[in-house]
């Protein structure tokens, strides 16, 4: 069985995603991290954000792993952290928007539902990746809502941004992912929308886990 949960930045995949993983005991895949570890590695080697070629090579001889504890590794180093701040987050979508960086990481992330259940989040998870999941979800939420939503992640992080800058940065990576040539984030009409903005986490994940069928 697969769950896809797809939206914008800010919408509650990650934290809801988490959540159903661990409430129905599937495997959990964030794929952001993936794409976040990419960049994070670039921008470290001082590579060119606009070279698909060399970035998708870099990301085909990365070894990222995830381990307990939401930890993620890359190339046996804990960059948890460090793949979170504003300067790898101002940067992921312009590397994630290279056909050659997507191509490079869709083994890794279909390996992890090989013999598993699995539960993942991103953009393209049920339009690309998984398209034959079971249960395709869209989430989504106003811009303020969203924007409030990264600026108490970031404050918890001692990053301080403003709502309005916020605000703005949320909407040029929205209008970069979903214009993207491939794999863009769009809503396909297999995925229920779920509209989280005057709905706390916990009521979205009882709202998810009612989508997925008991087992026979
Ligand atoms: O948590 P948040 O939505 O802010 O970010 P994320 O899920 O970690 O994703 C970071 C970026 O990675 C997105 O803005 C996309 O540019 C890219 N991404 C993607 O292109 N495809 C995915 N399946 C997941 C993330």
């Amino acid at each position: 069985m697969i769950v896809t949960i797809d939206g914008p930045a800010g919408s509650g995949k990650s934290t809801v995603a988490r959540r159903l993983a661990e409430r129905l005991a599937f495997r959990f895949l964030d794929s952001g991290a993936l794409y976040r570890c990419v960049t994070f590695a670039a921008l470290e080697r001082g590579l060119s954000l606009k070279d698909g070629l060399g970035l998708g090579r870099l990301a085909d001889g990365l070894g990222i792993a995830f381990g307990e504890g939401n930890l993620v590794l890359l190339d046996g180093r804990d960059v948890t952290t460090e793949i979170r701040t504003e300067r790898v987050t101002s940067n992921v979508s312009e590397v994630a928007s290279h056909a050659e960086v997507r191509e490079a990481l869709k083994g890794l992330q279909r390996a992890c539902a090989v013999g598993t259940d699995l539960v993942c989040e991103g953009r393209d998870m049920g339009t690309v990746i998984f398209p034959q999941a079971e249960v395709k979800v869209y989430l989504d939420a106003s811009p303020e809502t969203r924007a409030m939503r990264r600026m108490t992640e970031l404050a918890l992080s001692g990053e301080e941004v403003s709502l309005a800058e916020l605000v703005t940065r949320m909407a040029e990576r929205d209008r970069i992912d979903s214009t993207r040539e491939t794999a863009p984030l769009r809503r396909s009409e297999n995925q229920i929308l779920v509209d989280t903005s005057g709905l706390t986490i916990d009521e979205v994940v009882v709202r998810l886990s009612n989508l997925v069928p008991p087992r026979s």
